[in-house]
């Protein structure tokens, strides 16, 4: 991908965790594989904990240097990478300090990227003092999440960041579309006419999508105490890979006609009736357990959560999607911290054959079944029966794989290279569009709704195992069961 499109990536919140762990190390690698920046693009860093351009690139070799190409540095490329980095201290709290970040950028060449990391409270008082010096023109905003705590939150940051940039200038960030095997899920979907007929009600069971995690709330405690994983992970991530399992083909890869496509499938999900809120949805939290056997503790000690906590750490959904294609069809969707193992996968369960001329053994579960693995190890597995060799007619489950970096042998883009690079260049198809965000939260929020006004305290389940009995019980209701409980 060459470029010669210069630009100005302005990074509010540039000594915060995710301009070290993520933003700057993705930028760098950008750098690095060459031909992807213009040799004049410049990175503009806007932060407190630094006093000008010498602090800052200290602190850059310090934190960011580490998290940074894991087979070791090259030494020329980061060199050639910290000249681009120049240097605004100004106090995000006062408007009349935009005017020394409007100095320092106005005569650099190119658009304009301004991505805020910061906290959602200081979104709408940068976009104002941006607009206030003039910087809202020729230009681009990036918004990471959490954007908004509720439907209403994020119209309120919507709106008010909608006054100051015009839609086609905003860029919602959800990680999970950079990621490479999401990327591939289109292509398996829309470039193959082989699955597009078996994707529907009538050969469709059930689809199951996890995305597991061992870690737990690390050092964001407190954060994610007023959060919780319904607004963290299902929200944003999950119900954006549903909708991109379940859209129909759009009529090309477009932005808007993407988009419009998963608005779709969001739009048409079925709202959850409170009343059946026990039956379709799981809330969990962790205790102490042991993962890889190492001992870990309850969520209810981490730093930063308050010890009486009711905050979810897992949770199981089942959600129905009302349109032809899927109409009864269950979608379980989970996901939660502490769990047994890193997993992020998509499952197809497809129906048994009718009729079983080959004897009970065509019936068995274990084929019939699409496996996308997304993270780790980017595998699709497809299941189908065979004979086993010898006398008789047995069937057993066997499995065709394609394991990406096998086939590949290529590093993948790591999300946040692919979505910073997406802005710089002004591609929207992998941003979040503000009505499919409406729509998500109009979905979740009954849920959250319910949860708070019954208080009841969310199952407990020990670390390392996959989360409250209750999980499994919802898919055994549907004659069905996590993808890791067969055998
Ligand atoms: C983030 C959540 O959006 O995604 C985190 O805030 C979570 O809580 C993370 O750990 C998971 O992302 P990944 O890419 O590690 O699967």
């Amino acid at each position: 991908m060459q470029t010669d499109s210069s630009f100005t990536f302005v990074l509010f919140g540039g000594t915060g965790d995710l301009s070290m762990r993520k933003i700057l190390p993705a930028l760098f690698e950008a750098h690095r594989a060459g031909g992807m920046l213009a040799d004049s693009g410049k990175i503009v860093a806007v932060a407190r904990h630094a006093t000008d351009r010498g602090e800052y690139i200290e602190w850059v070799n310090k934190h960011v240097k580490p998290h940074v190409s894991k087979n070791g540095v090259d030494e020329a490329a980061w060199a050639s990478f910290l000249e681009r980095i120049e240097f605004v201290n100004i106090d995000l709290g006062k408007a009349e300090d935009f005017v020394h970040l409007r100095d320092a950028i106005q005569d650099l060449p190119g658009i304009r990227v301004f991505y805020l990391a910061t906290g959602p409270s200081l979104f709408v008082p940068i976009c104002h003092a941006l607009a206030s010096v003039g910087l809202n023109v020729n230009s681009r905003i990036v918004l990471e999440k959490p954007l908004g705590y509720d439907l209403k939150s994020s119209n309120a940051i919507n709106d008010a960041v909608g006054e100051i940039f015009a839609e086609e200038q905003i860029y919602r960030i959800d990680h999970y579309l950079g990621k490479e095997p999401v990327q591939n899920l289109l292509a398996l979907r829309f470039g193959n006419a082989l699955f597009e007929p078996l994707w529907r009600r009538e050969w469709v069971e059930s689809i199951q999508i996890t995305i597991a995690e061992e870690l737990g709330v690390e050092a964001r405690g407190d954060f994610y105490d007023n959060t919780g994983a319904l607004r963290d992970m299902v929200q944003n991530h999950l119900l954006q890979l549903l909708s991109i399992v379940a859209m129909e083909p759009p009529h090309s890869m477009d932005s808007d006609s993407v988009r419009d496509e998963k608005l779709r499938v969001l739009r048409a999900l079925k709202p959850i009736d409170p009343r059946d809120i026990g039956k379709v949805a799981v809330r969990g939290q962790y205790h102490a357990g042991v993962i890889r056997g190492t001992a870990v503790p309850a969520y209810a000690t981490e730093p930063g959560v308050k010890p009486d906590s009711r905050t979810e750490t897992f949770v199981a959904l089942k959600v129905e999607i009302e349109n032809w294609r899927w109409a009864g069809v269950p979608f379980f969707l989970r996901t939660g911290k502490r769990l047994a193992d890193r997993v992020a996968e998509i499952v197809v369960n497809f129906r048994a054959v009718p009729h079983s001329a080959l004897g009970a053994s065509a019936l068995r579960a274990g084929a019939n079944r699409l496996v996308i693995r997304l993270q780790p190890n980017e595998t699709i597995r497809l299941y189908c029966l065979a004979k086993q060799p010898g006398e008789g007619m047995n069937l057993a489950s066997v499995h065709l794989d394609l394991a990406f970096d096998q086939f590949f042998r290529e590093g993948q883009m790591e999300a946040y290279q692919r979505l910073l690079l997406d802005v710089i260049n002004g591609r929207l198809a992998l941003f979040v569009r503000r009505d499919e965000q409406e729509a998500a939260w109009r979905w979740v929020e009954p849920i959250l709704n319910e949860w708070k006004a019954s208080n009841k305290p969310p199952k407990p389940y020990a670390s390392g195992t996959w989360g409250p009995a209750a999980s499994s019980a919802m898919l055994a209701q549907h004659g069905t069961c996590w993808l890791e409980e067969e055998n």
